[in-house]
């Protein structure tokens, strides 16, 4: 688990006003819940009396009651209520308090920042979904899917060009029309990007919706920690994004979140469409992620020694790099080169 980053709890939506809503994220259960104001807060889920969790709690104005012995939390997670002394605040303020976390919605999600001594606030807000830089308006849909796989093999396959032919034959591109790649990746601070200049569509339906002529696109490719895709597609005055999201709920469960957006069509209804595809595509890569959870458990390693892997190398010591400057090692070393190329076939 990676604290010190903001993590999708769910999407917006789900979090109903009067409806406590239950999230665990990197071992941490929480719950949401929504104020008068529509502002949404995040606590832990567990009173701070017997540990009743407060998601099963009775929200009362802008607070939680407790439905064991009635203690009432407000969303700074202080205990402003005990029944059993007179309905007045417990006296021993700070034990009783529950832990809060910062909340944000950003793009339809909740977004909740899971912080640690070293950094407990949000330096930044939440990531968000790249938009066209002419301004236009986009329409955009949002998908998710939890898998019983854990978080590092999660994250890399946001980044693992070689499984897509595979994985998602036929989506992306067609497995027998794989060629030889060539992308040039530079660094970002706890990341690293590629662009892609004129490049030619595959022939799948995916890519004729974007452009039905098959144009050529410029495509813009992020990975940042702690496990967010971000991709952009210009094909003309056409663009389109990506935000693909992996998330640890525990050890042993992810979820993936992804959001599409879209400049143009914007009158036709295509959201139902786009989600059933984007479920298909989440539930393709569950699947063969389960398959490897169950098998790397019977055997632990892997052989990451393909140009193909190096994005997955590359994760692991992004990691490791920013563990090092959370602890003060001084002149921690980014692994990504300035400036590389990799070539794969895909
Ligand atoms: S367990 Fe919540 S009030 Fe007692
Ligand atoms: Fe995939």
């Amino acid at each position: 688990m990676l604290e010190g980053f903001w993590y999708i709890a769910g999407e917006s939506v789900a979090v109903r006003a009067g409806r406590p809503f239950a999230a665990v994220l990197c071992n941490q259960p929480v719950v949401l819940f929504r104020d008068g104001q529509g502002r949404v807060h995040a606590l832990e889920n567990r009173c701070s009396h017997k540990g009743v969790p407060l998601s099963s709690a009775w929200q009362e104005g802008d607070s939680l009651r407790c439905p064991f012995h009635g203690w009432r939390f407000i969303s700074s997670g202080e205990c402003v209520e005990v029944p059993a002394i007179g309905n007045v605040a417990h006296p021993s303020s700070t034990s009783a308090c529950v832990k809060t976390f910062p909340a944000e919605e950003q793009d339809g999600w909740v977004w909740v920042y899971i912080g640690n001594d070293r950094c407990p606030k949000p330096s930044a807000p939440p990531p968000s979904l790249p938009v066209p830089a002419d301004g236009s308006p986009m329409v955009s849909v949002r998908q998710s899917a939890e898998a019983k796989v854990r978080w590092d093999f999660a994250v890399d396959s946001l980044m693992d060009p070689a499984h897509v032919p595979f994985v998602h034959n036929k989506y992306f591109r067609r497995r027998e029309a794989a060629r030889k790649k060539e992308k040039v990746f530079t660094r970002l601070p706890l990341g690293f990007r590629t662009i892609s200049q004129n490049v030619l569509l595959p022939d799948t339906f995916i890519f004729r919706a974007l452009s039905p002529g098959l144009g050529s696109a410029t495509t813009t490719v992020d990975f940042v920690l702690p496990g967010i895709h971000l991709e952009r597609w210009e094909i003309g005055k056409r663009f389109a994004s990506v935000m693909l999201v992996a998330t640890p709920l525990t050890d042993e469960r992810s979820r993936f979140d992804i959001s599409v957006g879209w400049n143009f069509l914007r009158g036709l209804s295509l959201g139902w469409l786009v989600r059933r595809t984007l479920r298909t595509i989440l539930g393709q890569d569950q699947e063969v992620l389960e398959l490897q959870e169950q098998g790397f458990g019977q055997k632990g390693g892997m052989l990451l020694n393909l140009e193909s892997d190096t994005l997955a190398v590359w994760y692991r010591r992004l990691k490791r790099y920013r563990l090092d400057q959370l602890a003060g090692v001084p002149n921690p070393q980014h692994p990504v080169p300035e400036e590389v190329t990799l070539r794969w076939i895909t």
